[in-house]
């Protein structure tokens, strides 16, 4: 029997602490939905499992963001902060504590760590000229930036910058850091050698504090004429020993050195370079592992606030159903490489993944019992199965290894495999067959065996989907279990009839807009927008000369719209439900007229035709008399 249990009964997770200049975004609930998903796998493993996540709420991006909205740093970041931790208590995610930068224990431990780092000789004063970057909150040299002066990492512009700072002997640390990466604590392993090569390079010396802007942590003692304010980057790195009681008192310290953060890619040279630099220089053991993920990209495209194409995860989650999204977003993509957000694609792992194989399968073991054992199973299957418990025990043995080397896609994968061994074994025996031939007990070995092969199932997908889990526990008439019994079999079920756990679902033929899902997004930081905000769409009278349904559709018209341009636009929308295309044509409405094409059914699209609904009808919005075609809404 393989070892389950690490000898350290301990184990610290973290996420990123998110900034609060924007709503959490599908970037956000992936790294957030890995860490839930670890604390879980870890507790169910019997550990002491501690989960950090928060708000990085100080520097420079945010004091703009916040001024940009006439509000203060703090009014702003303690909004934003809410909407995030509320995100997270909707998602069911397990944190045990919350962080907030702008926290005073949180405060008080980064300028303890500032002079203990300073008494060991690794600050000192100098003056830091070069480029910075707001949105990365990052330095760059000249030599880094692209060639247009933009930032390597994101891209926008960076600001040339010189000024008095505190530095941080990030260099004299160099050796040790190579010597470290030779425990491997980066995976994957090719994130790793990123780092390596990076840091063979040479490393320069930190600049650690910034005195052009106030929103951020003073440094202790000043006694400079300028206003030493803390990088918001050691500010933010602090945050993992801060929230176990560093600097104070320390009650929960004891986790530190179990400690595995979850990180994007982009954010991997802070956690893996700079963050274990300011541990050695602070005399703490350096974390257990860093697991960097990749991106979702829309479409192949970054998702950018500006471009309008950011999915919201709140949306996705309340609307497909949390568990379906957590499962797409641990299952669809290798751990550490980039993947393509689709509706259509999530759709797909319910139907075929969820639905198929999973579902049906419990489906047909309920069925099958209601109708030859009243739902009540007992049998030893060592006798009738030992092949097929062996095969159960070698996947299980194989989805575990996954977890260590952090990929989380094959464990699921792994998992599967249970389900479709289940599945192939109803195939394979036909309990049908076997009752015509009385064979009732092999029968009923046959159901039990298949009763134990869901059960463990449902232990192994229960921290990737906890309460799809519970549902399958609660149909075996079990409660949850935990690890160490996958390796035992029950004999006795009784089994309790439930909904189908996954429904299929169709394939949306409208794909939450860009716009919409921006519109959402907007809407959760605030209801309010600037004038300029509005007058960004280009709202037209257009007269709808041609209307009809859309093949293969019962949601979409497709209309021929005259907007005054000499040529009429295209514009497909999703009212069929409520208007007949006949009655449309002739009609004056409201478009907004410079929406990006898109493709519905295969249909190009370009505009909107404004309405309005209630809970019981839709209206097109029309102009009150007849305007020329073309005419502007303001
Ligand atoms: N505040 C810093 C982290 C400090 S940790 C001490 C920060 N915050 S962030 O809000 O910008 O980003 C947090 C995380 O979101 C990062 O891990 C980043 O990789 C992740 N993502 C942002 N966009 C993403 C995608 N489109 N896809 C996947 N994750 C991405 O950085």
């Amino acid at each position: 029997m393989m070892k389950t249990k690490d000898e350290n009964m301990k184990s610290y997770i973290t996420t990123p602490i998110y900034y609060v200049n924007d709503v959490p975004h599908i970037g956000h609930a992936y790294t957030t939905i890995i860490a839930d998903f670890l604390k879980r796998f870890y507790t169910l493993e019997g550990k002491e499992t501690f989960f950090l996540t928060g708000t990085d709420e100080h520097g420079q991006k945010i004091e703009q963001s916040a001024q940009s909205r006439g509000k203060t740093p703090m009014e702003y970041a303690t909004e934003i902060s809410q909407v995030f931790r509320s995100l997270w208590d909707e998602m069911g995610i397990s944190y045990d504590h919350f962080i907030r930068t702008t926290d005073s224990y949180h405060i008080q431990a980064v300028q303890k760590a500032f002079k203990l780092m300073e008494q060991k000789g690794d600050i000192y004063l100098g003056e830091y000229e070069g480029h910075y970057c707001v949105s990365c909150e990052s330095f760059f040299t000249q030599t880094q930036l692209k060639e247009n002066g933009g930032c390597p990492d994101c891209g926008k512009p960076t600001q040339l910058i010189k000024e008095e700072s505190y530095f941080f002997a990030l260099s004299k640390y160099q050796d040790q850091l190579l010597k470290w990466y030779q425990t491997n604590p980066i995976l994957p392993s090719y994130r790793q050698n990123e780092v390596i090569n990076f840091v063979s390079q040479g490393l320069n010396d930190l600049s650690i504090t910034r005195t052009t802007f106030d929103w951020g942590i003073p440094i202790p003692n000043q006694t400079r004429e300028k206003h030493h304010i803390i990088y918001v980057w050691l500010d933010a790195l602090m945050n993992y020993v801060s929230a176990l009681g560093y600097g104070q008192a320390e009650e929960k310290m004891d986790f530190w050195k179990e400690a595995i953060h979850l990180v994007g890619k982009d954010i991997l040279r802070f956690h893996a370079v700079y963050w274990p630099a300011f541990l050695l220089s602070l005399n703490l053991p350096l974390p257990k592992k860093i697991y960097a993920h990749g991106w979702w990209l829309n479409e192949g495209q970054k998702m950018s606030k500006s471009i309008g194409n950011v999915i919201d995860p709140r949306e996705t989650s309340r609307k497909y159903g949390n568990d379906l999204f957590r499962y797409f977003l641990l299952r669809e993509v290798p751990f550490g490489q980039d993947g393509d957000f689709s509706f259509n694609a999530l759709i797909e792992r319910n139907n075929s993944d969820l639905s198929n194989d999973l579902g049906n399968l419990l489906n047909r073991i309920i069925g099958m019992s209601e109708k030859y054992f009243s739902l009540s199973l007992e049998s030893s299957v060592e006798e009738y199965f030992p092949e097929e418990i062996k095969q159960i025990q070698d996947i299980i043995s194989s989805a575990l290894l996954e977890i260590p080397q952090a990929r989380f896609n094959r464990y699921l994968e792994e998992v599967w495999k249970l389900f479709t061994l289940g599945n192939g074994l109803i195939s394979q025996y036909e309990p049908w067959n076997l009752m015509k031939h009385h064979k009732k007990e092999k029968t009923q070995a046959l159901l039990t065996l298949l009763c134990n092969l869901l059960y463990k199932g449902a232990i192994l997908i229960s921290p990737a989907m906890p309460s799809s889990a519970q549902k399958i526990f609660f149909a075996l008439g079990q409660t949850e279990g935990s690890i160490a019994e996958l390796h035992q079999n029950i004999t006795k079920f009784q089994l309790q009839k439930i909904d189908p756990l996954f429904p299929k679902l169709e394939k949306s033929e409208i794909q939450p807009s860009q716009q919409v899902a921006q519109a959402q997004q907007e809407k959760t930081t605030s209801t309010m927008i600037k004038i300029d905000d509005f007058l960004l769409s280009d709202l037209r009278v257009g007269e709808i000369k041609e209307a009809k349904a859309v093949e293969g559709s019962d949601k979409l018209l497709c209309f021929q719209v005259d907007l005054g341009e000499g040529r009429n636009r295209q514009i497909v929308s999703g009212i069929a439900k409520y208007y007949n295309p006949q009655e449309l044509i002739g009609q004056q409405v409201c478009v907004v007229a410079n929406l990006k094409p898109a493709k519905l059914m295969g249909l190009i699209s370009e505009g909107m035709i404004l309405s309005a609904k209630d809970e019981n009808s839709l209206k097109l919005i029309t102009p009150q008399g007849i305007l020329k075609n073309g005419s502007k809404i303001g």
